[in-house]
């Protein structure tokens, strides 16, 4: 891999900087900033040495044309107040207010691109398209920096065929993020726990079936666990089923119990009338979901029985929270888990807290980011990392090397 010191002097010199600034948003208003907050340390760093930074990132998922909604303006303004000194916007990605403004870049200055997915090359499944884009970013600078951990699983113009382009290097944000999940994949100090949850169980298959072989124990809440209670022969009302899985988490269950990997399911749920706030609710039995209610989040007594299962681990990852969080009535078995990951760090277990959602999630139940060993800024991507996968954005500086 190569480092930013080995890009040498890199004083007066454009430096394109992919990070992940995908934040969510309400309107123009940024509801979690941990995606800028971690990629400032690299542009920092590239700034005090002399740098003229260009920053170049997505948000959400637009189709290929400029979408106001997705318009990252508003990072911009975050990004300056962050850094505390102007961040120069261009309001396109390689057109002439890009050329202008990198331009009018002086050394250590920064500049914020617009949305690179307003144009089609950046996620083509074309080559040549994508290398067009490709090299139409090049002509922007003379190098390359990749650091956005959040996007290493995208072979996107930006994250992969950039690099072939220019002199490049990672960031200190991708580094740091693939020495932690190397200690997750690569001999971890035992017990070692996962916790996943989230809505679907067909997100998480690869990952599931890579961890029945490195991991102790499992623990599944969220939507997901419902189709796991189903294969155990539990009824589970009108909560979220994936049925056409069934019969694949019947085999991990079997090859769990087989292997001595221990799956620890909830014993009981919030089960609601309904997805609403205001909906009745009551505790119930994991295994006597009322036909007519749904399954919102975990009970207390499985809250209990997770923190216990954390309680000697010495190895977390947690991915996913375990129900609906966002309304305060279903918040509480993640909100549980948070809390046995922090006394999990306090005893000096690694713990480490993956994605996008799961990370926004910790912040929004109040816990700071250092109340755990390391939050990913990556969700797919850090999932990805430990089904094993080839990243194309880590493979690529392989390739290089090669
Ligand atoms: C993420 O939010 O996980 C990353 O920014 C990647 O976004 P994507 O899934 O739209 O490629």
């Amino acid at each position: 891999m190569k480092t930013l010191a080995e890009l040498g002097d890199l004083r007066g010199k454009r430096v394109l900087v992919r990070s992940d600034l995908n934040v969510p948003l309400d309107g123009q208003t940024i509801t979690d900033d941990g995606r800028i907050r971690a990629s400032l340390p690299t542009i920092q760093q590239l700034s005090e040495a002399g740098a003229r930074v260009v920053v170049c990132a997505h948000l959400g998922r637009p189709k290929g044309a400029p979408d106001p909604q997705y318009s990252l303006a508003p990072v911009a303004a975050r990004l300056g107040e962050l850094l505390g000194a102007e961040v120069a916007f261009a309001s396109d990605t390689v057109g002439e207010s890009a050329r202008l403004t990198v331009e009018g870049l002086q050394d250590g200055g920064v500049a914020l691109l617009e949305n690179l997915r307003f144009n089609p090359g950046e996620t083509s499944k074309d080559e040549g398209e994508r290398g067009a884009f490709a090299d139409e970013l090049a002509g922007l600078a003379d190098a390359y920096v990749s650091d956005g951990f959040g996007v290493v699983h995208r072979a996107q113009a930006s994250v992969y065929d950039i690099a072939t382009r220019l002199p490049a290097a990672m960031g200190g944000l991708v580094q740091a993020e693939v020495d932690v999940l190397q200690r997750l994949t690569s001999d971890p100090e035992r017990p070692y726990a996962v916790v996943l949850g989230g809505a679907k169980v067909s997100d998480k298959l690869g990952v599931i079936d890579n961890l029945l072989g490195t991991a102790d124990r499992l623990l599944i809440g969220g939507g997901m666990v419902f189709t796991f209670l189903k294969a155990q022969g539990h009824e589970v009302g009108k909560s979220l089923l994936e049925e056409d899985q069934l019969d694949t988490v019947t085999e991990y269950l079997e090859r769990a119990q087989r292997d001595g990997v221990e799956i620890v399911l909830p014993t009981d749920v919030v089960a609601a009338t309904a997805f609403s706030a205001d909906a009745d609710h009551e505790v119930v039995a994991a295994d006597a979901i009322p036909a007519d209610r749904m399954g919102l989040d975990i009970g207390p007594e499985s809250s209990r029985l997770f923190a216990d299962k954390l309680a000697d681990c010495r190895t977390v990852f947690w991915n996913g929270p375990m129900g609906a969080f966002e309304m305060a009535p279903y918040a509480a078995g993640t909100e549980a888990v948070g809390r046995a990951l922090v006394e999990a760090t306090k005893g000096g277990a690694l713990t480490v807290v993956g994605g996008g959602d799961s990370a926004a999630a910790v912040r929004q139940l109040g816990f700071a980011d250092s109340d755990f060993g390391h939050i990913s800024t990556g969700g797919g991507a850090s999932l990805e990392y430990l089904e094993g996968k080839e990243l194309p954005g880590l493979s690529v500086f392989d390739e290089q090397e090669g």
